[in-house]
């Protein structure tokens, strides 16, 4: 392995969480910090990646050297990912994406009344399933194009949502933490993980900074790369 080993490849990485949006000052949002996705965007990066970072909320100043595609919804994030998927090598999904979003979102802002409100809430479409479903429609040789990413943040039974997770969203690694646990997930500048890949578990690492959790992954990201390539 050289010392820029992703150079001509492009990746992207998707990073924070999606803002659903109820009336023009009220959301519905989550509490990724968006530090994973930037620690494997800036790790890619400096190893000779073209990186587009497309990024939901988040408090992380842009990283230099990548292109950042700031959205705001996961619709937003859809299209963004969708349209670069056919130049993509190697696609990261560490944002969190809203599960639901506002069935209708009003034009002004929602007036107080005395009554009680409920919000209806639609579900959001799964991008990472629409990443794996686009792949395997194209089939053939570029069925392996791009390789794919997915991450699990779980509160129990991890490693049996992970592997259901990567068998349903046809993805060829999953990276699963147990957000519960100390040094884990959100807002943390470290985390535990575990990697799988459709032979089960791929590693298991300690508690690490996100910057070395990000090395590891990519690591095994060119690996798979470099297995899947025709020959
Ligand atoms: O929410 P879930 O645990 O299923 O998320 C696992 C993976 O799927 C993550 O990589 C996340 O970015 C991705 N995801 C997505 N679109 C969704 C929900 C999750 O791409 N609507």
């Amino acid at each position: 392995v050289g010392p820029k080993p992703l150079a001509g490849k492009n990746v992207v990485v998707t990073a924070g969480g999606t803002v659903e949006r109820i009336d023009p000052v009220r959301y519905i949002t989550n509490d990724s910090s968006g530090k994973m996705g930037f620690a494997i965007a800036e790790a890619a990066r400096d190893r000779g990646a073209s990186v587009t970072l497309v990024c939901g909320k988040t408090d992380e100043a842009p990283p230099h050297g990548v292109r950042v595609v700031k959205v705001d919804s996961a619709l937003e994030m859809r299209e963004a990912v969708m349209e670069r998927l056919s130049e993509a090598d190697l696609v990261i999904k560490a944002a969190a994406v809203a599960d639901y979003r506002p069935a209708r979102q009003a034009a002004s802002k929602m007036k107080k009344t005395a009554e009680s409100l409920t919000l209806e809430l639609v579900p959001n479409p799964d991008i990472l399933l629409e990443i794996g479903e686009w792949r395997e429609v194209r089939g053939g040789a570029a069925a392996t194009k791009p390789f794919v990413i997915g991450f699990a943040a779980e509160t129990t039974d991890v490693e049996k949502h992970a592997l259901d997770k990567l068998k349903r969203k046809k993805c060829d690694l999953i990276v699963a933490n147990d957000v519960t646990a100390e040094g884990a997930g959100f807002g943390s500048d470290t985390n535990i993980v575990t990697v799988y890949g459709s032979q089960g578990l791929a590693e298991k690492l300690p508690r690490m900074s996100k910057r070395a959790v990000a090395e590891r992954i990519l690591d095994l990201a060119q690996a798979g790369i470099a297995s899947n390539r025709p020959s």
